[in-house]
């Protein structure tokens, strides 16, 4: 795809990615968890932005040598086009750079096509988090990748 461009996330970043964040999730992250990802020491944020636009973003943890996704969304009109696949590739680079063996993440049992996604990547499901999600209530499949 044409004129795409990975950066960190920025707070005027937040107003597109709020509504990006209510067209993916049952239950969204509000302002204030983006603002606490962009100014926290260990947390590695980015966005794809497409002429200027927000398209899709992703929030990571990393303590010593673990990683945490904890959030990822594409815009749904630019699903299945590769672009988490970028912020992906991005993102497991950096992380094996500054020393990081595993990475984990939780995904809502029924995201069947989250979980292919992550799949495709090496990651494989390692447990289950019980009531992890509430509206509606679900568990999560926590998944594992080693670097
Ligand atoms: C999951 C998500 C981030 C994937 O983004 P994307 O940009 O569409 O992903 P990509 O185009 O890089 O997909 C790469 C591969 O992953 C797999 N994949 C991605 N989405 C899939 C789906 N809905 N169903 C089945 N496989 C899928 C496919 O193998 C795909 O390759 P292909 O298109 O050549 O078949 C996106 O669907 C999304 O934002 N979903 C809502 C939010 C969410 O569930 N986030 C993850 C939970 S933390």
């Amino acid at each position: 795809m044409a004129d795409i461009i990975i950066r960190e996330m920025h707070e005027d970043d937040i107003p597109e990615i709020l509504r990006i964040e209510r067209m993916s999730f049952p239950t969204p992250w509000t302002e204030a968890a983006f603002i606490n990802e962009i100014y926290k020491p260990y947390a590695l944020t980015r966005v794809v932005l497409q002429k200027n636009n927000v398209i899709g973003y992703i929030c990571v943890n990393r303590v010593l040598n673990e990683g945490h996704i904890l959030n990822l969304a594409v815009h749904p009109e630019f699903r299945r086009q590769g672009i988490a696949s970028m912020l992906m590739q991005e993102l497991l680079k950096e992380l094996k750079n500054k020393g990081c063996r595993f990475i984990y993440l939780e995904v809502r049992v029924s995201s069947l096509g989250a979980r292919k996604f992550y799949e495709r990547f090496g990651f494989k499901v390692v447990g289950a988090r019980r009531d992890y999600y509430q509206s509606p209530v679900e568990d999560a499949a926590l998944m594992m990748l080693g670097l």
